[in-house]
């Protein structure tokens, strides 16, 4: 089930049986010569929306760009400052909050953001507690998950590529995005075959040490059919996980 494919009377019916909701989040940042820019953001949603298809489980907008200051001399790259990404992640959660939710479940895509969301959600619990209905305001909760931890996909990344994942534009991140968009699939040789690794600083010493925008990976070993096996490992680990936080 999705919000945004669904009507506020749908929602209000689905508010007397659940008070949970799963919110895609990510960044719209390069992800090296074959990556799609939206990697980030598409990964959890493509994992999310198919657990709201299998389980009922609601699935909010896409929070789709987050902290990519590092990625900016790469064209394409859409960044918020940290004090951005707060502000907006504590209006979506009030927003939600509103409503009636009291348990939202933040699956992200980006390592850079994970630091942002965890000084978000103190801002959304000082919310709560400083709101306008005084202390002890609705009780909400807030989990991160990155969709790579999820049960048993870390592994099967490993197993799928043992050369070659890296840490940026890997690929597996790409093949969930082509298996999400097959039509999106582009071929291109990668020099070197492994890219490099290293420290990340900002943005202009990034462009410097990693010249095609990957860490430490070969992407061109992507394949849809190598992203559907780690989709469907995902939407396994997210459904049971988002389950035993909703009764939380
Ligand atoms: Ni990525």
């Amino acid at each position: 089930m999705q919000l945004h494919l669904s009507s506020w009377p749908e929602i209000e019916v689905y508010l007397t049986s659940s008070k949970a909701i799963l919110i895609p989040i990510g960044s719209t940042e390069q992800h090296g010569p074959n990556g799609l820019l939206g990697t980030d953001a598409l990964c959890p949603e493509i994992i999310a929306r198919r657990a709201g298809d299998e389980s009922g489980i609601l699935v909010g907008p896409t929070f789709n760009v987050g902290q990519a200051q590092h990625h900016m001399a790469f064209p394409g790259t859409i960044t918020l400052r940290p004090s951005t990404m707060i502000a907006a992640m504590l209006d979506w959660a009030q927003s939600l909050s509103r409503h009636g939710f009291e348990r939202i479940y933040w699956l992200n895509g980006h390592g850079g953001n994970i630091a942002t969301i965890n000084a978000a959600f103190s801002e959304i619990y000082h919310g709560v507690t400083f709101g306008t209905e005084g202390s002890n305001g609705p009780p909400l909760r807030c989990v991160l998950r990155n969709w790579w931890e999820l049960a048993g996909v870390m592994d099967l990344c490993k197993q799928l590529f043992p050369v070659g994942e890296g840490s940026h534009a890997t690929p597996s991140e790409v093949s969930v995005t082509y298996f999400g968009y097959p039509e999106a699939i582009k071929r291109v040789a990668m020099t070197p075959k492994i890219a490099p690794t290293g420290p990340i600083y900002d943005a202009e010493d990034y462009r410097r040490r990693f010249p095609d925008g990957r860490i430490g990976s070969d992407p061109s070993q992507a394949t849809p059919e190598a992203g559907e096996k780690i989709v469907t490992a995902a939407v396994k680990g997210v459904i049971a996980e988002f389950q035993q936080f909703a009764a939380s």
